[in-house]
């Protein structure tokens, strides 16, 4: 049998019971996805993802002290009273270790909440995309690649990352399936920068990154720098992967 791979271009589009049976792959390039996967390479023991300012406060206040870190982000910028923003860079290992964050973001957690009812959620980013291929490979059934958005509306950011995994996937699976239309949209995004890990792809990488919705949201910010952070491919080999229960992200492995 075929797995089809399913690029969502924006969490509305899909009711998540759409997403039952299958394996996916949460994207929020520019930063949420991109900042989960720093904080656990840098040690932190798990993240729990909140779709409020609220219920992350609540959460915090009910942990022994010292235990966790606030952190995320409104509008781009540090959450009055949090920790860390939502800056890669920021989740240090000396920062993070050890300690659990409790994170809230405008779309990035909220697309995984929504995505929670697949068999498995996954986060991708280019800073884990070989290991994400590598895990989608040896499993089974439907690929869903869903992009966070921002605030309802397609980013050209988290559909570059989508059709670079879907690349990537369809070589590495004898029964990919990329014949969906939003799914082939990304692909020929991604073949726009050439697929070859050179200078030239990264330039290209980068310029997409710089005048995407996302990119541009953090230059008004003041937080280019985040762009170039965010762009680096391959820098960790581990696969963070949402639990139901108890709700929080933890890395499922690391790559072979
Ligand atoms: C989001 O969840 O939309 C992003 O984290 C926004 C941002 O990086 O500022």
């Amino acid at each position: 049998m075929s797995r089809p791979i399913n690029v969502h271009l924006v969490p509305g589009l899909f009711e998540p019971a759409d997403l039952r049976g299958g394996v996916a792959v949460v994207i929020d390039l520019l930063r949420a996805t991109s900042t989960i996967i720093h904080a656990l390479a840098s040690g932190a023991t798990s993240v729990v993802p909140c779709g409020e300012v609220d219920e992350a406060r609540r959460l915090a206040s009910q942990a022994p002290a010292g235990s966790v870190l606030l952190g995320g982000e409104r509008r781009g910028m540090k959450i009055p009273g949090f920790d860390l923003g939502n800056s890669p860079g920021e989740y240090t290992r000396e920062l993070t270790a050890g300690k659990t964050l409790i994170f809230t973001t405008t779309n990035g957690t909220r697309a995984l909440i929504r995505a929670k009812e697949a068999r498995r959620v996954l986060i991708g980013a280019l800073a884990n995309l070989e290991a994400v291929v590598e895990l989608l490979a040896e499993e089974s059934g439907p690929v869903h690649l869903v992009c966070a958005g921002t605030e309802g509306r397609i980013t050209l950011e988290d559909v570059l990352c989508a059709g670079a995994i879907a690349h990537w996937f369809n070589l590495a699976a004898d029964d990919a399936d990329p014949s969906d239309d939003a799914t082939q949209l990304a692909l020929h995004l991604f073949a726009s920068c050439g697929h070859n890990y050179d200078r030239a792809y990264e330039d290209r990488v980068l310029a997409i990154l710089g005048r995407s919705r996302g990119g541009r949201n953090l230059i008004d910010c003041g937080l280019i720098a985040d762009i170039a952070v965010c762009a680096e491919q391959d820098k960790f080999d581990i696969v963070p992967e949402l639990s139901r229960d108890p709700w929080e992200i933890r890395v499922a492995r690391k790559k072979k």
